[in-house]
């Protein structure tokens, strides 16, 4: 069977990852140690084996204790080669990663800090890897209105390193439409939009995210196909879904990969792209998403291919290199 080494050779675009999520155990330490930060974990095993996760909110306590080793420039750098390494070794031409200053600031740490550290590695991806990568900022959505708007004013003269903006972390209780003042401001200085929605929650918080904060993309978006005009609506705009299936697994969003609708959302003629999400917590990069998704489901060569073109197609790039891409 030769699709996994199709899977693994197409050129493709990744659009829904978190850098943050993708700070390995081994990095964890090794930074805890660089930094003198205590770990409550004795160890790589012990760590790892923590990583049971029973929904989102159980992953992000993980998630957000892990990520309080980055304290230099230096760490965030690291952090994101040792991504943009990964990627290039799953054929990703192009990389839109998300970060999440909150969970840095809150710590102490300073925005340009963070910022510069993430784009000097994407800098160095384009000479040294020939990956393209771009970062977007996301907001918190279990954290106030007020203090995304705060995020928002010391990441402005850090404003040419970033090109968008997103909405993460837990989702039920926290609508799209808690943060529609901010995402206008957004708008208004030109930023791409994108937001996490239809993870865990309803699909009344994917419409909200197109129609408040006017979404160009959904993270997620698997729970829409419980509303059939919802899913007209994202065909009709060709608003596309960043979909990441072994996340869905481990979070438990559906109890099998095999149960796992990208197919369907496919057949509806939706624009879903794969992606890894998290890749160090849910056990895989993008070519393991692909590999295992198409395993479990069933997929076919033509649906790889349509993804592959998906991925360019929903991206940020400029319309000339799109074409060249696609
Ligand atoms: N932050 C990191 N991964 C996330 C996810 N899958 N959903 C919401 N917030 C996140
Ligand atoms: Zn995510």
């Amino acid at each position: 069977d030769r699709l996994p080494e199709l899977l693994r050779r197409m050129p493709k675009a990744e659009l829904h990852i978190h850098i943050e999520g993708s700070l390995e155990p081994e990095l964890i330490f090794q930074l805890a140690r660089r930094n003198g930060v205590s770990l409550p974990y004795a160890n790589v095993e012990e760590l790892r084996k923590a990583y049971a996760f029973t929904n989102l909110q159980s992953f992000l306590d993980i998630y957000y204790a892990g990520a309080s080793v980055l304290l230099k420039e230096q760490d965030f750098h690291d952090m994101a080669w040792a991504y943009l390494r990964r990627a290039q070794a799953d054929n990703v031409l192009h990389a839109e990663i998300f970060f999440d200053p909150q969970t840095h600031t809150a710590r102490g740490v300073s925005m340009e800090t963070v910022v510069r550290g993430l784009h000097s590695a994407c800098e160095r991806a384009r000479t040294e890897l020939g990956v393209q990568a771009s970062l977007i900022l996301c907001f918190l959505r279990h954290l106030s209105e007020a203090d995304a708007f705060e995020t928002l004013e010391q990441a402005l003269p850090l404003r040419d390193r970033f090109i968008g903006v997103g909405l993460d972390s837990s989702e039920v209780g926290h609508p799209p439409e808690k943060f529609a003042r901010v995402f206008a401001r957004c708008r208004e200085l030109g930023l791409h939009i994108v937001a996490h929605a239809g993870e865990e929650g309803p699909p009344a918080y994917v419409w909200q995210a197109l129609d408040i904060l006017k979404a160009e993309r959904i993270d997620h978006g698997v729970q829409s196909p419980k509303d059939p005009a919802l899913v007209r609506r994202l065909a009709q705009d060709r608003i596309p879904l960043t979909v990441c299936p072994l996340s869905n697994l481990k979070l438990c969003v559906f109890p099998q990969l095999a149960d796992h609708n990208l197919g369907r959302l496919l057949d509806a003629g939706l624009v879903a792209t794969v992606n890894s999400d998290d890749p160090a917590y849910f056990g895989g990069y993008l070519n393991d998403n692909f590999i295992q998704t198409f395993a479990a489901t069933g997929l076919t060569a033509p649906q790889a291919w349509q993804l592959a073109r998906n991925s360019f197609e929903a991206s940020f790039v400029d319309a000339a290199a799109k074409r060249r891409y696609v």
